[in-house]
């Protein structure tokens, strides 16, 4: 057994929407955090009541405990070009994302890759994650074998594109499905793995290829999909184009049997009220990606609106469209984009929403929330300790917070990864200021 002492935050519920009030949230500050020998939150008790004999002990009181981050929309082969000047969605793919996404044909460099890709993730807090690697099935294998290692959850599949790409980055239809019935035997349900059904985006995909997609879905409805909706006004009017008897560009996707309680749909920023009303009768989630939407000029997603209709949203760095793969970071730009939409028209998003949509609440979406998400005894010890603050600013400000959500709603805005100070995957730790465990 282990103990943590430290400021412990998870959610009990969901959050209110606007003014913050504390429903839902849950903090116990000063309490020792347990962890069981199977790697499972044992419980949870104030810190004066030591630990009984045997337990070893970790005393980091002033610090903040959480569960690990969850990342619903990232690529793991995109570090290459994150922070690149200058392009729109369909120009940036053409310009930089393709040309460096073909190097992970090389098994060898997907491996690197894939290591790099999930240690940078953990070095952020994140310790789940969704993710397209790229097309070629060696990447999603590596991919698969690096979480494995590291006992961390991952939901993950071989990016599905059969048109639209340069040479180097087309599959068929035959040739995939075969790669998909493989990983998914290999990987679906083995150790912390998922295999999602990954179409990269209508354009790219043919319509024989999207009924294979659709139809892998339909004979195993444990199979997560992912893929990226109604991201720029461009990518819509081309979707538009390619698919003139749809309803929307959503309705590509439901058409092809591809929307689903397991669906993870990238940006929705141009979706109307009947594609939202479809996603919720789906139970279909939006992972909203402010980083990299105000990155690509993509647009302001209307959060409000899509969980009024009832749809489940989580937040996503959506790397290397996104800019940074810290989640705190990615919330703050989040606030931002809401900030921006709700001008005049009442509170724009509180940090305990936003905490939320992060771990509860993406987990609870990705029908994850009995092993990830919270601090509940019985949860995986996916964990993540915190500083409060690291530079003079930070500590300057959170000094001066009146209560709970003004010091978090601070810290949600001005931390980033070197406020890490350890992260533990299930009860095992994996980062430390240090110290590494590795194997
Ligand atoms: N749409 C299709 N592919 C991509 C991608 O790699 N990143 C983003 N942001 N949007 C996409
Ligand atoms: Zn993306």
């Amino acid at each position: 057994m282990i103990a943590l002492r430290a400021d412990l935050l998870d959610f009990t519920a969901e959050p209110d929407w606007g003014p913050p009030s504390m429903a839902g949230v849950r903090w116990r500050p000063d309490h020792w955090l347990l962890i069981g020998d199977d790697g499972r939150i044992a419980g949870v008790q104030p810190g004066d009541q030591a630990p009984g004999a045997g337990c070893r002990c970790e005393d980091h009181r002033g610090r903040l405990l959480m569960p690990g981050f969850i990342d619903t929309h990232v690529h793991s082969a995109q570090l290459d070009v994150i922070a690149s000047h200058g392009t729109e969605l369909l120009d940036w793919l053409e310009r930089y994302t393709f040309p460096c996404e073909r190097a992970y044909a090389d098994p060898a460099l997907a491996a690197r890759g894939a290591a790099l890709f999930l240690d940078a993730l953990l070095a952020h807090g994140t310790t789940a994650a969704v993710v397209f690697p790229t097309v070629h099935k060696v990447s999603a294998e590596a991919l698969f074998a690096a979480a494995h290692e590291r006992g961390m959850r991952l939901i993950a599949g071989k990016v599905l594109m059969d048109r639209h790409a340069p040479d180097g980055l087309r599959d068929d239809v035959d040739q995939a499905e075969r790669d998909c019935v493989d990983l998914i035997q290999r990987w679906h349900g083995r150790g912390r793995s998922s295999y999602a059904v990954t179409v990269r985006f209508a354009p790219t995909s043919t319509p024989g290829q999207l009924a294979m997609a659709g139809a892998l879905c339909g004979a195993d409805p444990s199979l997560y999909m992912q893929t990226h909706v109604a991201e720029n006004p461009d990518e819509v009017q081309w979707v538009r184009q390619l698919f003139p008897q749809a309803r929307s560009y959503l309705d590509v996707y439901a058409s092809a049997g591809l929307l689903h309680a397991r669906s993870v749909l990238a940006h929705g920023i141009w979706i109307d009220d009947a594609d939202r009303a479809q996603l919720h009768e789906r139970g279909a989630q939006i992972a909203f990606c402010p980083s990299s939407n105000l990155f690509l000029g993509s647009g302001l997603f209307d959060w409000p609106a899509t969980a009024a209709a009832g749809v489940q949203v989580s937040v996503a760095s959506d790397v290397g469209g996104g800019t940074s793969l810290s989640m705190q970071r990615t919330l703050a730009d989040g606030y931002k984009v809401q900030a921006l939409l709700a001008r005049g028209s009442g509170s724009p998003l509180n940090a305990f929403s936003a905490l939320y949509a992060a771990t509860r609440g993406s987990a609870r979406a990705l029908q994850l929330d009995h092993e990830i998400g919270s601090l509940e005894p019985g949860r995986m010890a996916d964990l993540c300790l915190w500083q409060w603050s690291v530079g003079a600013v930070d500590g300057h400000r959170m000094a001066r917070a009146r209560d709970l959500h003004e010091k978090v709603f601070a810290w949600m805005t001005l931390a980033d990864d070197r406020h890490l100070q350890a992260a533990w995957i299930a009860g095992r730790q994996r980062v430390g200021r240090g110290q590494r465990e590795t194997g």
